[in-house]
């Protein structure tokens, strides 16, 4: 591997990267630099942890030098504590330019970033839902001379899902200028390759990591088979199991949705292991100092929603528990690249339940790796199993009690009048939606019902005509005795 500055960096540069730990470049970066140093679009996908980051961070930061003006470069990412977190490399990188960046993130007060914009900072970090906010009712900044757009987990960014950032993203590239460099990076580009291909249209230069395993060799992949109603203990056991051993482990937990990331937080307060929380339904204050606080070790678990499922960089989580078995196989690499990152150890442990199992495999087809079963003593599991059943009853109904639910319910509603939508005809949308999901789905059941049944039928006279024959073989056999 060659150093830094074989790749064309500047000394400044490579002394800033020494100071932070990083000496020798990675492959994403030993090839994507040269690339975007170049002038070229790039597209990196490389594994998690393995430095895209500075990838584009550090060719930005020599072209900034050159020709320092703002707003220079934009930087888009799918949530909050990620926008807070490449703001900081930058910042760290490029201290000796005295770099200006400005983070535009939902949460925060918008008449301040508003103020900050106007002040042409270098660099714009930005979630694209607030940034879209700002075009839409500002004037006092211009995004028309960038030179640099930069969207990280690119394939979050333009998939369409529970949070959409398409019609953002139409109203960011509006504003940006055709002339520009586009970098794309993620761990999992190739699905949306297509639609990744109609952003960087300057001769991109694509990069993917050679090998067929989507995961890190670092890691050490396990899953559990477990009955639902068994789940919270096995969670319970590992915790317990972790903390006993190393100590100094970091945990991260990934579940499902807001309301089980909150009852789990609360669980395991019962049990005396000290945890916090991220969830998208939370304060943005209270989601920072959590972070703040679990990637300072103060506390050593971390329960979140996919919210913290992608890039985020804490070298002590030494530990991925999915609570839940992941839906999609990107989600599950996403998740898992937690730990075991920039060549550290790790482990990651999937619990599985019965209905899980097709799930398990089309994730182990994915990363072209199979998962191993981590062994665990089941007595003890199944001594804590009441009472941890019993604290889960008793967490949920203390959070029924603080109306969790129907806080939820007035935030999406608040949500849709931001967007300019009524919340009861998105209500009634929604429903007839979900009525034509079921019919299809009904109608889907009815068709395999009597497509089985066809099977059964023809199965069934196949039967008949094999012992009919057999019948007469028998017979003509008799006959000629
Ligand atoms: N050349 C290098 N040598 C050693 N460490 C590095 C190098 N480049 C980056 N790192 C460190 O590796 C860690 C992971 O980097 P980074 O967060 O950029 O990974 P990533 O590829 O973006 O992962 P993800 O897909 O999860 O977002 C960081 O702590 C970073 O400082
Ligand atoms: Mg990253």
């Amino acid at each position: 591997m060659s150093d830094f500055s074989s790749l064309g960096l500047s000394d400044w540069l490579i002394q800033q990267c020494k100071q932070m730990g990083i000496n020798k470049p990675t492959p994403v970066q030993q090839s994507c630099v040269p690339a975007i140093l170049e002038g070229r679009d790039c597209m990196g996908c490389a594994k998690t942890g393995s430095g895209k980051t500075a990838a584009f961070v550090l060719p930005v930061l020599q072209k900034l030098s050159e020709d320092p003006y703002g707003i220079f470069c934009l930087v888009l990412t799918p949530t909050r504590e990620l926008a807070y977190q490449i703001a900081e490399q930058f910042r760290v990188l490029g201290k000796p330019l005295g770099l200006r960046d400005c983070i535009v993130v939902g949460g925060m007060d918008m008449v301040a970033q508003a103020l900050e914009l106007s002040k042409k900072p270098h660099v714009v970090v930005a979630t694209p839902g607030r940034l879209a906010d700002h075009i839409r009712s500002s004037n006092t900044f211009s995004m028309n001379k960038i030179r640099f757009l930069i969207l990280d987990e690119a394939d979050r960014l333009l998939e369409q899902g529970c949070t959409d950032f398409t019609k953002d993203l139409e109203v960011i590239l509006g504003a940006v200028p055709a002339q520009r460099q586009t970098l794309l990076f993620s761990a999992t580009l190739t699905d949306t390759l297509q639609e990744l291909k109609t952003i960087a249209m300057n001769r991109p230069f694509f990069w993917e990591s050679k090998s067929e395993v989507r995961t890190v060799e670092e890691l050490d992949q396990r899953y559990i088979l477990t009955p639902e109603k068994v789940k919270d203990a096995y969670l319970v056991h590992l915790i317990q199991k972790f903390q006993d051993d190393h100590e100094d482990w970091s945990i991260m937990i990934f579940t499902s949705t807001c309301k089980n990331c909150q009852i789990l937080n609360m669980m395991l307060r019962e049990f005396k292991f000290p945890s916090v929380a991220l969830h998208s339904m939370m304060k943005q204050k209270q989601r920072f100092a959590n972070l703040a606080k679990f990637k300072s070790s103060v506390f050593k678990i971390l329960i979140a929603t996919d919210v913290a499922s992608r890039g985020l960089d804490i070298p002590t989580v030494q530990v991925v528990i999915n609570h839940n078995t992941p839906g999609l196989p990107k989600t599950y690499i996403h998740r898992v690249g937690r730990t075991a990152r920039a060549g550290r150890n790790g482990v990651a442990i999937t619990l599985v339940t019965q209905y899980d199992i097709h799930l398990v495999h089309a994730i182990e087809e994915q990363i072209q790796t199979k998962l191993k079963e981590f062994s665990v003593k089941e007595s003890e599991v199944l001594n804590i199993l009441t009472q941890v059943n019993v604290t889960r009853r008793e967490c949920e109904i203390k959070l029924e009690s603080t109306d969790f639910d129907e806080k939820k319910e007035i935030n999406k509603r608040k949500q849709l009048i931001l967007e300019g939508k009524d919340p009861d005809l998105e209500a009634k949308r929604k429903a007839e939606l979900e009525k034509i999901r079921k019919d299809k789905k009904l109608f889907k059941a009815k068709i395999q019902k009597k497509q089985d049944m066809l099977k059964k039928k023809k199965h069934q006279q196949k039967n008949e005509i094999k012992v009919l024959q057999i019948k007469r073989k028998k017979k003509t056999v008799k006959a000629n005795n």
